[in-house]
């Protein structure tokens, strides 16, 4: 059976949320075991630059995503693990792919417009076209599945009518990716709004759970949690979206179904589901912060490590380049 290409990546903006966490790191871990998954993870920190970057903070915050990701169980001899930066074929995949994409369609995506309202004194360039590196990196790789959280499906659309454009002008050269997207967990939402998505941008601290907070503080923000009207504890997203939320954290958190959950839970109160919620989720990630320690401590190997997945990322990415500038019509 021929091996399935599995490619994501995350953003080395500071902190890793629980959100990041559930949606799409732990979820990275279990498809790495799946047989016949060939898995590409990558750090990506050129996405990083469209919002203004602190040089020395993003050297640092993108070792501690390495560190991170090795925490969370990505295998870096059996997988690929590596920094975008490191690969330059991502950068060029790019360009030539924006000749086949358009600015109306760059122009309608939900993120370029929320971020553009966030940062109105910066939308650059690289903002917009924010999606055609996306494309870019997840082409390079001939990628079968992608797996992310929701926020990313509209950029995985493009990404797909990016690749049958070409394809339908050059013949087949690029595999059509298809999201994997959880069907719990794929939007872990803010503590303080459970309308919106929990997001290391959130100003509001107690919004977030960083994966490295302190027990302290994930039992209190959780504590703080807004809730729903009424007192019953039940699963139903719509109606009672933040009970529903802290369900979702704690049956992922427990490796426990929803029903046997929501049966626990019968005729307590939500006092009772946030401290379950808490403690669970303490648990979960207390072995994931004793491994950053030991993996982030080690620069020298954090370095090795990139290396290493990146010229294992390069003799993919080259290969897929020049097939693609033939196609095009480059003088090789
Ligand atoms: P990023 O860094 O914002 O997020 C990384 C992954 O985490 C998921 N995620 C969530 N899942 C559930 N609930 C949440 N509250 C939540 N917040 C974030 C995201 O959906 C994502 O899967 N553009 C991407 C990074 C990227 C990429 C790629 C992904 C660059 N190139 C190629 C896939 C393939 C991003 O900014 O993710």
């Amino acid at each position: 059976m021929k091996q399935k290409v599995i490619y994501s990546g995350i953003q080395p903006s500071g902190i890793m949320t629980l959100g990041n966490y559930i949606g799409a790191v732990n979820e990275w871990r279990e498809i790495q075991n799946e047989e016949n998954n060939f898995c590409i993870f990558e750090v990506a920190d050129l996405h990083t630059i469209t919002v203004r970057q602190d040089p020395a903070a993003l050297r640092k915050n993108s070792l501690d995503m390495l560190a991170l990701l090795l925490a969370a169980g990505i295998d870096f001899k059996n997988s690929i693990l590596y920094l975008q930066s490191h690969v330059h074929e991502h950068s060029e995949l790019s360009w030539l792919l924006n000749c086949y994409t358009y600015v109306g369609e760059m122009n309608r995506m939900t993120q370029f417009k929320e971020k553009s309202e966030k940062h109105a004194d910066n939308i650059n360039m690289g903002l917009m076209d924010y999606p055609v590196l996306m494309a870019a990196d997840i082409l390079l790789f001939k990628t079968d599945v992608v797996p992310v959280g929701i926020d990313q499906r509209q950029h995985l659309e493009i990404a797909r009518d990016i690749a049958l454009r070409f394809n339908n002008i050059y013949g087949d050269t690029f595999t059509v990716p298809e999201a994997r997207v959880r069907k719990m967990g794929a939007k872990i939402a803010s503590l303080q709004n459970p309308l919106a998505k929990m997001s290391k941008s959130d100003p509001n601290p107690n919004a977030v759970i960083g994966v490295l907070n302190s027990e302290k503080e994930i039992i209190s923000k959780i504590k703080k949690a807004v809730t729903d009207s009424g007192s019953e504890i039940i699963y139903d997203p719509e109606n009672k979206p933040g009970v529903s939320n802290l369900l979702t954290i704690l049956s992922i958190a427990r490796k426990q179904d929803m029903d046997s959950l929501v049966k626990e839970f019968e005729g307590k109160m939500y006092g009772h589901l946030k401290i379950a919620t808490a403690e669970a989720v303490v648990e979960m990630l207390r072995p994931f912060r004793e491994r950053y320690e030991e993996f982030r401590s080690d620069e020298w190997y954090l370095m090795q490590v990139a290396k290493y997945g990146a010229e294992r990322a390069s003799v993919i990415a080259e290969k897929t380049l020049k097939e693609v500038k033939e196609k095009i019509g480059f003088v090789l």
